[in-house]
């Protein structure tokens, strides 16, 4: 079925896209590329990483195996894509999902809650959420976790005018650059700069829709994509939007690097995988580190109480950290007219005027969703 659908068309892609996106019947994953099996495509090729470019310490303390070990994929056909499954060492995904729900939500980080609701409601967001997290099985209304779908970090991204600004701009998170630093270095871009960051949360019935991300203003610097929890369908494209694309699975831990003429390919998340029955987590997640060294690091452990909350949200949720290099070296932002008065509209006018913008986000988690 999939593959009569992968014929070169007008729509291929929103074809494609509405397949898997499919909920009655559930779609045929059988053409949807497995990076974690040992069978081949032939698609797939096995990638050379920089191993000396970090050292095994290096690695450990972010929470990473050797990059030696790591293996790393691409893809016939897509220049500069990299594919690294699940590099992470046992327990370390779990610091990472802890960021990404009590930390990374925390101001002055934005996220979709705060296009309708005051500053004071979308204070901490984990607080509020994990009380009735615990009482499990009583109808309660959504939480704000449940209904978190977006949170931006370093350049905030402007969902309007798909830019980012000097003027809205908060510290990236130090542990989640150096995370990036070292992946980006041991795929050949030393040097790489974290400096704007969309992490995405969705829920079981989310979807990502079709889009390229170009608003960073160096495309030479590479595009690093962080997936935690549920497993997804990740489709990637051609430089024109119905060009038919490549299914492939994202499951806990992976990492997908876009860069060179990758960069810009169109791409989306059609659909989040249902977990297998009787296996409501991904394996590796159930593997904890019970070792306090790799508290000396960038990562620490995750005490129990705050991972069951962490573990329940992620039974039915996935989350993904796209990080990003908005600036070459030496590079610094346009400064136009147009720009300065966008800014000091959105300031003025507040959340009414966002409104606009987060429903194109929708209760989905996408750009301009389409279905
Ligand atoms: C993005 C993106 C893909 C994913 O945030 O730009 O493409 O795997 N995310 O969720
Ligand atoms: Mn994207």
């Amino acid at each position: 079925m999939a593959a009569s659908m992968v014929e070169q068309g007008e729509d291929a892609f929103r074809k494609l896209f509405k397949f898997y996106k499919r909920r009655n019947p559930p779609p045929d994953f059988s053409d949807v590329i497995d990076f974690s099996k040992k069978a081949g495509n032939e698609l797939v090729y096995a990638a050379e990483l920089k191993h000396g470019s970090v050292s095994e310490e290096a690695a450990f303390r972010a929470g990473l195996q050797p990059v030696k070990e790591w293996r790393a994929f691409g893809l016939h056909g897509y220049p500069g894509f990299l594919f690294i499954s699940n590099p992470f060492l046992p327990g370390s995904q779990h610091y990472w999902v802890k960021q990404c729900l009590k930390t990374y939500t925390q101001k002055p980080n934005v996220c979709n809650l705060d296009m309708h609701m005051s500053p004071a409601e979308t204070e901490n967001i984990w607080e509020k959420s994990v009380g009735s997290f615990r009482k499990k099985g009583q109808r309660e209304p959504r939480t704000l976790l449940e209904k978190l779908r977006w949170v931006t970090l370093g350049y905030h991204y402007n969902w309007d005018t798909k830019t980012y600004s000097p003027d809205h701009y908060t510290p990236f998170p130090e542990d989640l650059h150096s995370l990036s630093h070292k992946v980006a270095a041991a795929c050949g871009f030393p040097g790489f700069k974290a400096e704007a960051g969309i992490l995405n949360y969705y829920r079981s019935d989310s979807s990502l829709g079709i889009h390229v991300d170009e608003s960073e203003l160096d495309h030479t610097r590479p595009l690093l994509s962080f997936s935690f929890g549920q497993t997804a369908v990740f489709l990637l494209g051609g430089t024109k939007r119905q060009d038919p694309p490549t299914a492939m699975f994202m499951r806990s831990g992976d990492i997908m690097v876009m860069s060179g003429s990758s960069r810009l390919l169109y791409h989306a998340v059609p659909c989040i995988v249902p977990a297998p029955a009787g296996h409501p987590l991904p394996s590796c997640l159930e593997q904890h580190v019970d070792k306090d060294e790799l508290n000396d690091g960038i990562i620490q452990t995750v005490c129990e109480k705050d991972w069951e909350v962490c573990s329940t949200y992620l039974q039915t949720s996935r989350i993904n950290m796209t990080v990003r290099q908005v600036l070459g070296p030496g590079q610094s932002f346009p400064v136009t007219h147009s720009q300065t008065v966008t800014v000091k509209e959105q300031s003025r006018s507040g959340y009414e005027e966002e409104t606009q913008m987060a429903k194109k986000r929708k209760s989905e988690t996408g750009y301009d969703l389409d279905s």
